[in-house]
């Protein structure tokens, strides 16, 4: 078994495939920072040929993350590679990762290739990339239901070819993790030139066996696990990094091997993705859910409260949750504001302080105790780096049980107010009819969730929506103590990112 064991994340493109997903090139870059922090090994960025979207994106990342092995994909297509090079070019540490499909039921039925052509077509294209960079990974898609004694064949040629990381990607996650296991045995044991370099997995979480399988394959002699953050990905996902991760952590009595991760960055990176993928964890999630550790029952609450092994196998602060603490309050100044940000691991600029401190401000004229979480809200809550072309100015609403519910919004564009009313199936309903009016028609709002992020009356309440206009998605998020303002303020997030993403044209200015 290696000492060591690399993270490849694929929160950035196999991620983004979730359905319903897709980020901007600042929430890539923005996560893509903060999996520098959790330190990865290997970003993948994503699939530089599929849009001009996506090529800027991997481009962005390698230019501007450093310290970490930036990876496109590519088809085992020369056009597919030579996108990938041109945008990972700017890495200190550029990895072209190529795939072909090596089932029997993908080669025939997608493919339309017979083995013999799919090994050339590997060779060949391995080579190709090699031209470009020396760090190139190829990964035999389907290789969960591939012929092992061909997977065996096909590893030995592309290695010869020089590739350095070969990856057995459970594509559809059908297979057992005892099987899996078998089968990176067997490729360890067989495959010619194969203790030259990394042995990487992707397990797909059809079956729920993503984690389980990954975690037999490191048994077996996998020195790479590919994984996303939060468990995304395609269909039911991928295996999720903090589940691999803090398996191996809290289990170092069985597996002996090390990793590169800082396990305290995992919480606020997990609710990064969250917050800018807007596909929430279940409460029940392993690690990262809500309540991974909560405990309901008395008995177990009495066994914490005496000892917390007998039933925390690992510590909240271990993978970087603080307790909610109060800590500062309406008197607080610039400086204690400055010294809890790098207390909790924030670095942020001069502005991004300035902007943060104006919020704290407001928040402290409406609540008495700030938490941690509070804090974490505001600095996360990076309305102002989007261009604000819709702003709130005021709001009125007036509903009741025995009432119609109606809206009077003000909302200022450009040095000018518009005002409209609107009346609706409830407050928020009525608020957002108005902006319609305001904003143009044919909006859509798709989804609307409200939690709070703090305990008490005077909590924040923390709205996050999800719009489309035709085949265009933008989430939204807005914090406010009120409830209304803080929907007003999501909903005029996402439009302002729709904007900004698609130029005001997209609008349909009635
Ligand atoms: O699931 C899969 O096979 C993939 C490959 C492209 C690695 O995502
Ligand atoms: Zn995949």
């Amino acid at each position: 078994m290696s000492s060591r064991i690399k993270i490849f994340d694929t929160t950035l493109r196999d991620g983004e495939q979730t359905p319903g997903v897709n980020l901007n090139i600042q929430e890539k870059l923005e996560i893509a920072h903060q999996l520098a922090s959790l330190k990865v090994d290997i970003i993948e960025a994503g699939f530089p040929v599929a849009s001009t979207g996506d090529f800027e994106a991997v481009k962005a990342v390698a230019q501007n993350v450093k310290g970490v092995t930036i990876c496109g994909l590519a088809r085992a297509l020369e056009k597919d590679i030579d996108r990938a090079w041109e945008a990972v070019q700017y890495s200190d540490g550029p990895r072209i990762h190529t795939f072909i499909a090596t089932s029997d039921i993908h080669m025939k039925y997608k493919l339309k290739m017979n083995p013999d052509e799919v090994v050339e077509r590997a060779v060949a294209m391995v080579k190709h990339a090699k031209k470009y960079c020396d760090d190139v990974e190829f990964s035999a898609e389907d290789a969960g239901r591939s012929n092992p004694q061909f997977l065996y064949r096909i590893f030995g040629e592309v290695i010869k070819a020089g590739a350095t990381v070969i990856n057995v990607p459970d594509t559809v996650g059908y297979t057992m993790p005892l099987e899996f296991g078998s089968l990176i045995k067997g490729i360890k044991e067989n495959v010619l030139g194969i203790e030259r370099i990394d042995i990487s997995v992707h397990c797909h979480n059809d079956l729920g066996l993503a984690v389980a399988n990954s975690l037999a394959a490191i048994e077996n002699g996998a020195t790479q696990i590919e994984c996303a953050i939060n468990g995304l990905g395609e269909r039911a996902g991928n295996a999720a990094v903090e589940e691999i991760i803090m398996s191996l952590a809290t289990r170092m009595d069985y597996y002996n091997i090390g990793y590169n991760i800082d396990t305290t960055q995992i919480s606020k990176t997990s609710k990064l993705v969250s917050k800018l993928t807007g596909i929430k964890c279940q409460p029940n999630k392993a690690v990262v859910g809500a309540n991974a550790f909560a405990h309901e029952s008395g008995i177990h609450q009495h066994g914490v409260l005496s000892e917390k092994s007998t039933y925390e196998i690992m510590t909240p602060e271990s993978i970087g949750l603080k307790q909610n603490k109060m800590v500062l309050g309406k008197l607080s100044g610039k400086h204690a504001f400055e010294d809890k940000l790098k207390e909790m691991g924030y670095n942020l600029s001069v502005d991004e302080i300035s902007k943060a401190f104006g919020k704290f401000k407001n928040l402290a004229d409406k609540k008495k105790k700030i938490t941690d979480r509070d804090i974490e809200a505001l600095v996360q809550d990076k309305t102002f780096e989007i261009p604000q072309t819709f702003v709130l100015d005021s709001f009125q609403i007036n509903s009741g049980n025995k009432l119609i519910s109606t809206s009077v919004i003000k909302i200022q564009k450009g040095g000018r107010i518009f005002t409209e009313a609107a009346t609706g199936d409830g407050p928020v309903d009525a608020a957002f009819n108005a902006i319609g009016r305001i904003i143009g028609t044919g909006l859509e709002l798709n989804e609307y969730e409200l939690g709070a992020v703090s305990e008490g009356q005077d909590a924040l309440g923390e709205v996050k929506v999800r719009i489309s206009l035709d085949d265009k998605f933008s989430n939204g998020r807005g914090i406010s103590t009120d409830i209304i303002e803080a929907s007003i303020n999501a909903y005029l997030n996402a439009i302002n990112k729709m904007v900004y993403e698609h130029g005001e044209d997209i609008l349909n200015r009635g």
